[in-house]
């Protein structure tokens, strides 16, 4: 094994083009593939920029010869050389250094490499907890280096545009109180202060309005937050927010600065322009016409209010529902008559998994309704209902009869599913849409109180403040969601600035004065000191760049993350600790549950 001695590197390995030929270079990087052709022996070298040829000649130079016999996968080299023409009939036009290849003069072996545990090729299946284990080894295959250097350039774009716009970035803790985002905590125990915890911030909400109090106008942060929630494809346990904050603004000045980012983003990274503005549709739009409140409008296949049309009608199923206040609603799979019977029923499970009782459906063949429900209506609701579906032959209809949120969950979820089963959904194609006027508030059935939909410190709708003590249900808040492809990027709200009206709210939230004041009584004081009017948002940059790279999985955007379960892999985090620790910081732990 050699050092670099006094060698430097001229170019990357994937940089090199025709115009480079002639020159002499000095490159480094991995061997990726050998092949021994008797005489020469062409290996890929492979750095972050991409992949150069390099050939080895033993009449050029007999040692680098002999040195690149023994080169296996991913051994290191340094390689000095010409860069040459390669012979006509080998030029490869699907890479960027396909004209060219490295005569190699000269050849330094800077490390060895065991035995991979899998291959680094793109296209093999790969069990995810190796490719965990192994971490540093899969982030050297191009399409994680790819995906980890379009973060790279959003969080650097991210940083120049806000900056641009008279954001200050500033940090807050981590070791902190609390904040509520609807999931739980990770807490750490304090040494110094025994039997006390710190909670890491699933956001830096608190902190962030507080910088408003003081004045600071506009601030951001690309910061990292915590909760403790169960993960699913689009979630980790630690995730990064690009959160931001202005001070005497409105919902729509915050919606044009924050899709002006959305759109530099965009254009600077994948050359994707779309018209500003950005649509919005309000909450109660979004459930009535997609079933759900990050609707995907790529695709069609609205839902269509069927209960004025079937609440008379002979099918005692729907007739039921609506006498008990439920509603039915459809949605029209067109040109689906050819799903089977087993393709249905699979729907069927489907669609129960959000509650519903079952999935009616009618299928249109020679203009006539076939389906076991048929019988039940006249020719006149029949009618009606083709015209509400839009039916048309070779169309399959679908139909939800219960409570408005099962409906409406159901076939929301079953039109993104069929949409996935129809191919409907381009990763090509990005379409965005803001989300606005959700409710204020939900009712916690469990807890039997009212819960925050956003968090407890938006403001409520002007024209709805009164409902905050009236019909609390209807009060809409003055939030928004940005939308992208039917994945929630974003979110945020206009908060609250007036300290009555934040107790109020507490209130609502069935939290006693004195538990408020605990948990919140720095944020309660600060806001009768001159609190300005505010508000902000905070995107997911790793969903942001899941959805930009076309990624199944967050895993797959993110250079260390957790899996479902919560560990990592490679450090094998979390793991036990000594005694002595847990002595110093107070704590003994439970016996084990059997
Ligand atoms: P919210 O809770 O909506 O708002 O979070 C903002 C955005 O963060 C992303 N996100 C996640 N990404 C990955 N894994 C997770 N576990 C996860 N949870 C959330 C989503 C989401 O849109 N403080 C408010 C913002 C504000 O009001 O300004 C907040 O945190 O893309
Ligand atoms: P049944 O009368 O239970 O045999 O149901 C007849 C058809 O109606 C079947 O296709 C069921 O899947 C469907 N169905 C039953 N309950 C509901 C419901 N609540 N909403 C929509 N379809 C239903």
């Amino acid at each position: 094994m050699e050092t670099l001695g006094n060698w430097k590197r001229t170019h990357c390995c994937g940089e090199l083009t025709a115009q480079d030929i002639g020159r002499s270079v000095i490159l480094m990087g991995w061997a990726l593939r050998r092949r021994d052709h008797g005489g020469l022996i062409f290996i890929d070298l492979r750095d972050r920029e991409g992949i150069a040829q390099i050939v080895f000649d033993p009449e050029v130079c007999a040692p680098a010869h002999a040195v690149a016999e023994s080169v296996r996968s991913e051994f290191v080299l340094a390689i000095r050389g010409t860069v040459i023409a390669r012979p006509e009939g080998t030029v490869n036009p699907g890479m960027k250094t396909g004209e060219v290849e490295i005569r190699v003069e000269e050849c330094k072996l800077l490390n060895r490499s065991k035995p991979l545990p899998f291959m680094l090729d793109e296209h093999s299946e790969i069990n995810e907890n190796l490719r965990l284990k192994y971490r540093y080894l899969d982030l050297r295959r191009p399409q994680l280096q790819q995906n980890l250097i379009l973060r790279s350039k959003v969080s650097q774009l991210t940083r120049n545009y806000l900056t641009d716009n008279g954001f200050l970035e500033m940090e807050t803790p981590f070791l902190t109180k609390s904040t509520p985002e609807g999931a739980r905590d990770f807490l750490v125990p304090s040494r110094i202060n025994p039997g006390n915890f710190y909670a890491l911030p699933q956001s830096p909400q608190i902190f962030k309005q507080i910088l408003m109090i003081s004045g600071f106008d506009r601030y951001f942060q690309v910061v990292r937050c915590f909760r403790d929630e169960d993960l699913r494809a689009d979630r980790q346990p630690e995730f990064t927010q690009i959160d931001c904050e202005m001070s005497f603004i409105d919902r729509e000045d915050i919606i044009s600065v924050m899709e002006g980012l959305i759109a530099t983003i965009f254009k600077q990274t994948k050359g994707v322009e779309f018209p500003l503005p950005i649509q919005h549709i309000t909450y109660d739009e979004a459930i009535r016409r997609f079933g759900v409140d990050n609707p995907d409008l790529r695709f069609g296949m609205e839902l269509c209010e069927l209960t004025d049309i079937v609440k008379g009608s002979g099918f005692k199923v729907f007739a039921d529902t609506v006498a008990k206040g439920g509603i039915i609603k459809g949605l029209n799979a067109k040109g689906c008559a050819r799903f089977s019977r087993k393709d249905i029923d699979d729907l069927t499970e489907f669609v129960k998994i959000y509650g519903a009782k079952g999935l009616a459906y009618v299928k249109i063949e020679n203009n006539q309704w076939h389906s076991p429900i048929a019988k039940f209506f006249t020719p006149e609701e029949i009618a009606d209902m083709n015209s509400s579906f839009g039916a048309e032959e070779g169309d399959l209809l679908f139909f939800v009869a219960d409570k408005p949120k099962v409906v409406n969950d159901a076939l929301g979820k079953l039109r993104n599913h069929l949409a996935g089963i129809l191919k409907l959904t381009d990763r090509d194609s990005y379409r965005f849409v803001w989300v606005t006027e959700f409710p204020l508030l939900e009712w916690d059935d469990d807890e039997k109180r009212w819960a925050a939909v956003h968090h407890p410190f938006t403001a409520p709708m002007d024209e709805d403040l009164s409902y905050l003590e009236s019909d609390p249900g209807r009060c809409r808040a003055k939030a928004y969601d940005l939308v992208l492809n039917g994945s929630e990027i974003g979110g945020g709200s206009i908060r609250i600035h007036q300290e009555q009206v934040q107790s109020r709210m507490f209130e609502l939230l069935g939290m006693s004065a004195e538990s408020a004041r605990s948990k919140f009584g720095f944020l309660l004081d600060a806001l009768e000191f001159g609190t300005p009017p505010h508000g902000g948002i905070a995107f997911g940059l790793d969903r942001l760049i899941m959805l930009m790279t076309g990624s199944d999985s967050i895993r797959d955007v993110i250079a260390f993350p957790k899996t479902q379960k919560g560990a990592c892999l490679m450090s094998e985090a979390p793991s036990g600790v000594d005694n002595k620790q847990l002595r110093e910081l107070g704590i003994r732990l439970a016996e084990k549950q059997p």
